[in-house]
């Protein structure tokens, strides 16, 4: 494999490599690798963890500053990325608001190079669902069994449009959407899960709960009432969680919008696994790198 793009292109096999490299915790050192990081949006968790992930295996890494960089100036992104190739990087991790831009670029550089997908638009990222699906199976097992929520944004969440290719893919059969009608999809149909309108009902017996973020920025205005009566409906706390498994996990990718999606007491309490993930995003993404070099190699 070349790049990670997206779910849709990994086999379980892979995967399974992927967490097991993780789990594993022992790496080799790769000498005189560099990787880039192009975040066109922003970030904390994504780019510091591929950052952390990349120095711990022995790689060099550039953090491009966007505002300041060429492409302010007019350069196509493209040209961006033949001018850093030429530098000899192997990596590049790419974030965009941009459905496919990762893919596209992926299609226009030479196998030299391994393009990483960070989150594109409303697409795909493919790291977070891995980092999740690990964290999952540390707590609960393999997923085949588990009954999963996910519960908020769906309509512009890439991070549920990959946990959801990725849970099915791994035999998961009980994958749950919890969202008002205005933030779901129009292609809901082509998705392998089951959709409630109201919280109670559709957190019932699960054994994980995945809350995710009100993402204003991709918003219109008319989507969500204000923040109080979506938390009163959609907002995970202690009343709708004892709707599911006394030993349910609460999941969050992150950044955490605390009084809208998620109760603060639910966040920091001891059914929250929230900061294992974010633990786990630097294994998962050392296991990343380690197996797009590998297969370079
Ligand atoms: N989960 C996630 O992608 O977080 P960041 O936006 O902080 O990278």
């Amino acid at each position: 494999m070349t790049h990670l793009l997206d779910i849709a292109s990994l086999t379980p096999a892979m995967v399974n490599h992927i967490l097991e490299r993780a789990e594993s915790g022992t790496f080799l050192k790769h000498q005189d690798i560099t990787m880039i990081n192009l975040f066109f949006e922003s970030s904390t968790r994504t780019r510091v963890s591929f950052e952390l992930a990349a120095k711990r295996l022995g790689i060099d890494v550039i953090n491009i500053d966007v505002a300041t960089s060429a492409t302010k100036k007019g350069e196509s992104l493209l040209d961006t990325v033949y001018t850093l190739q030429s530098m000899d990087c192997e990596l590049l991790t790419i974030r965009h608001a941009e459905n496919g831009l990762p893919a596209f670029v992926a299609d226009n550089v030479d196998n030299s190079l391994s393009i990483i997908n960070a989150g594109d638009g409303t697409h795909a990222h493919p790291s977070q669902a891995l980092l999740d699906l690990l964290t999952i199976r540390q707590q609960k097992g393999h997923v085949c069994d588990l009954s999963i929520a996910i519960m908020g944004d769906f309509a512009h969440s890439r991070v549920a449009r990959s946990q959801i290719s990725l849970f099915h893919k791994m035999g998961c059969k009980d994958i749950r959407v919890i969202a008002p009608p205005s933030l779901i999809p129009t292609d809901i149909e082509s998705f392998p899960v089951h959709v409630f309108h109201e919280s109670l009902k559709g957190l019932q017996d699960v054994d994980v709960v995945i809350t995710l973020r009100v993402q204003k920025e991709r918003m219109q205005t008319t989507e969500i009432p204000n923040a109080s009566e979506y938390f009163e409906h959609y907002g995970l706390d202690q009343r709708k969680l004892d709707c599911a498994k006394p030993d349910a996990i609460v999941m969050h990718p992150g950044p955490m919008n605390r009084g809208v999606e998620i109760d603060s007491q639910i966040a920091d309490g001891s059914q929250s696994v929230i900061l294992e993930q974010v633990r786990n995003g630097v294994l998962i993404r050392m296991a990343i790198l380690d197996w797009l070099l590998h297969d370079k190699n």
